[in-house]
C-alpha cells in the first residue's frame, strides 16, 4: 500500500484519509458583529478583509451581519464603499462575484461618538430592526477596535444599552473582543479588566493577541504534542537553550504617537513574545478545551523567574534605530520619525534572558529578541540541544560538532527545520551539520488564512483556547514591570544605537556571548 503522506504537495482536502476520524472544530454560530471603530485602520486592514475572507471560504454562518461603529459620518452605502476599497487594497484574495454580492449585503453603519449613550440606543435600535432580516437571534459580538482610554466608556454604556446579556442566558449571547494593549502597565490593565469583568463575564472577554490566530504558532501545539519524538527530549535534561527571535524590517511608521508610550517590551514582549514563550514551555495539556489550555500556558508565566533590580542590566539589553537602510531604503533613525521625540529614550530593540523555574526547565536559558528596522523580517523559536559526549566525534573542543537544533519558523517562510550531523562523503569520518527541512508553502499549497480570520471565527464558536486570560495578562505585566520600574528609576535617557536594517547593537550579542552561546543567524 502506498504511503499517502508521500504525494506530491498539494492542497489538502478536507476528505483526505489522514483526517478521517479528527475532531471538527467548534461551528460559528448566527450572530451581528459591531466593530467599533469601523472604520479605523485596524478595521479596515483586517477585519474588513478578514471577515470577507471568511465569506469566500463558505465558513461565516448564514446567519450574520456587520455593524459599523463610530463617531465618523457615514452611512451604509459609504460603510460599503469603504470596505470594498480596504478589501481590494488589503484582501489576501480579490473581491469576486458572487461572494461580493452575498457579503456587502450585510455590511451596514451607525454613526455616534462612543460616550454619548444615545449612540448606543441607535446602535441597539439597528440591531433589533437587522437582526430579524438576517435570520439572527440576539447574539452579539462587539470588537472594541477603539483607544484604550474609551474601553471603559463604551462597556458601560453598551451595559445601560442594555447590549450585555446575561451569561446564564442561552438564548443569547453577547461577546467583546478586546485589542492589544491591553494596558499600559500593570496598574492601567488591571483597571481595563476590572471594568471589563463589572460589565460582564470572563466567559464573554475575548482578549485579542493576534499571534496567537498565526497557524504556525497554533503548530507549536501540534508540533510537539502530535509527534513522538520531541517531547521525550523537550526539558532541561536534553535542551541547552532556546531563542526566540521577532525580527520586523519595519519601523514605526506613522504610530509614532503610540509607540513613544509603548517601546518594544510594552509593544512586542508583554503580549506575544511571552505567549510563544508559554506555548514552547507549557506541560502537555490533557484536553484541548480552552481553560485547560489556558491553565498550563498560566503555569509557564506563574514560573518565569522575575528578573530583579540588580540583575537587569546583565539580562536586559535595549536600543534604538538609528540612521541607517532597510532593503535599500533610507531610514532617518527613530529620533527622526514623525511624533517622536528628538530626545526619546523609547526602545525598539529589546533582548533578554530569562528563567522559568519549574522541574522541566531548571537552568535553561530562554533568549528572547525583537526590534524593529532590523535586517530582515523572521520570527522563530529556535531549540538547542546539548553536545553529545565527548568521546567518538566530539573528542576535540577546538572542533566541537555543532549541537542539534530544532527551529519552528513562524514567519515569512512558515516551517520547520532540524539541524543534524551527518558524514561527509568520502574516506575520512568528518561530520557535517546538514538541515532536515519542511516547509508549509511547499507541502500544503494554498495560503494560510490571516490570524484574525481564525481569531474572529473562534469568537463566532465561542472558543476562547486562542484569547488571552485576564490572569495571563496580568502575570505577564507584572513580570515586565521588574523591568520597567528598573529602567524608570535608573532614568536612563540615552540607550545604545544599533544601525537601521541590522541585527541589533553589539551589546545584545554580548548578552548571549557572555554564556558562550550565540544568536542565530536567520
Ligand atoms: C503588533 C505591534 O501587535 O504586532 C506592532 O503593535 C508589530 O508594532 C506587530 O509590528 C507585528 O505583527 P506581525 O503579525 O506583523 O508580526
Amino acid at each position: 500500500m502506498s504511503d499517502p503522506t508521500e504525494q506530491e504537495p498539494t492542497e489538502i482536502s478536507r476528505d483526505n484519509p489522514l483526517l478521517a476520524g479528527q475532531t471538527a472544530s467548534l461551528q460559528p454560530q448566527p450572530c451581528s458583529f459591531v466593530i467599533f471603530g469601523g472604520a479605523g485602520d485596524l478595521s479596515r486592514r483586517k477585519l474588513l478583509a478578514g471577515l470577507y475572507n471568511l465569506a469566500v471560504d463558505g465558513v461565516l454562518p448564514a446567519n450574520f451581519c456587520v455593524i459599523g461603529f463610530a463617531r465618523t459620518t457615514l452611512d451604509d452605502e459609504k460603510y460599503r464603499e469603504l470596505a470594498r476599497e480596504s478589501i481590494e487594497t488589503f484582501s489576501r484574495r480579490p473581491i469576486q462575484e458572487p461572494y461580493w454580492t452575498d457579503f456587502v449585503r450585510r455590511l451596514h453603519w451607525v454613526s455616534g461618538p462612543f460616550n454619548e449613550p444615545d449612540a448606543y440606543a441607535s446602535l441597539r435600535d439597528r440591531l433589533e430592526e437587522l437582526e430579524p432580516n438576517f435570520g439572527i437571534p440576539c447574539n452579539r459580538i462587539f470588537y472594541l477596535s477603539i483607544a484604550p482610554s474609551l474601553i471603559e466608556v463604551s462597556l458601560e454604556n453598551l451595559k445601560s444599552a442594555g447590549l450585555i446579556s446575561d451569561p446564564a442566558d442561552t438564548s443569547r449571547f453577547s461577546r467583546i473582543i478586546v485589542e492589544k494593549p491591553i494596558g499600559q502597565d500593570l496598574e492601567s490593565a488591571q483597571s481595563i479588566n476590572a471594568t471589563l469583568s463589572k460589565v460582564c463575564d470572563e466567559s464573554q472577554i475575548y482578549r485579542i493577541d493576534h499571534y496567537l490566530g498565526k497557524e504556525t504558532v497554533q503548530n507549536i501545539l501540534a508540533m510537539r504534542f502530535a509527534n513522538a519524538i520531541f517531547e521525550p527530549l523537550w526539558n532541561q535534561k536534553y535542551i541547552d537553550h532556546v531563542q526566540i527571535t521577532v525580527a520586523e524590517e519595519v519601523g514605526v511608521g506613522t504610530r509614532g504617537n503610540y509607540y513613544e508610550e509603548a517601546g518594544a517590551l510594552r509593544d512586542m514582549v508583554q503580549n506575544h513574545i511571552l505567549q510563544l514563550l508559554c506555548l514552547t514551555a507549557m506541560e502537555p495539556p490533557w484536553s484541548l478545551k480552552d481553560e485547560v489550555v489556558r491553565d498550563h500556558k498560566q503555569e509557564v508565566l506563574n514560573c518565569l523567574r522575575p528578573i530583579q533590580p540588580h540583575e537587569v542590566d546583565d539580562h536586559v539589553v535595549r536600543a534604538q534605530y538609528g540612521p541607517g537602510y532597510v532593503r535599500g531604503a533610507d531610514v532617518p533613525g527613530y529620533r527622526r520619525e514623525a511624533n517622536v521625540a528628538p530626545d526619546s529614550s523609547t526602545e525598539t530593540f529589546i533582548a533578554l534572558k530569562c528563567y522559568i523555574d519549574n522541574w522541566r526547565w531548571a537552568g535553561v536559558p530562554f533568549y528572547l529578541r525583537t526590534g524593529k528596522c532590523m535586517a530582515k523580517r523572521a520570527s522563530e523559536i529556535a531549540v538547542t540541544f546539548k553536545a553529545v559526549p565527548h568521546v567518538l566525534f566530539n573528542v576535540d573542543p577546538a572542533v566541537a560538532l555543532e549541537p542539534n537544533v530544532l527551529v519552528l519558523r513562524i514567519q515569512p517562510d512558515e516551517g520547520l527545520s532540524l539541524r543534524i550531523a551527518s558524514k561527509l562523503p568520502g574516506s575520512k569520518m568528518q561530520i557535517y551539520p546538514v538541515k532536515m527541512d519542511f516547509s508549509y508553502g511547499s507541502t500544503f499549497g494554498s495560503q494560510s488564512p490571516e490570524a484574525y480570520e481564525r481569531l474572529m471565527l473562534d469568537v463566532m464558536a465561542g472558543d476562547a483556547t486562542l484569547f488571552m486570560r485576564r490572569d495571563a495578562v496580568e502575570t505577564s505585566w507584572s513580570w515586565v514591570m521588574n523591568v520597567l520600574d528598573s529602567w524608570q528609576s535608573s532614568g536612563a535617557r540615552w540607550l545604545p544605537e544599533y544601525r537601521a536594517g541590522t541585527w541589533g547593537p553589539v551589546e545584545a550579542d554580548r548578552l548571549i556571548e557572555g554564556d558562550g552561546r550565540k544568536w542565530r543567524t536567520l
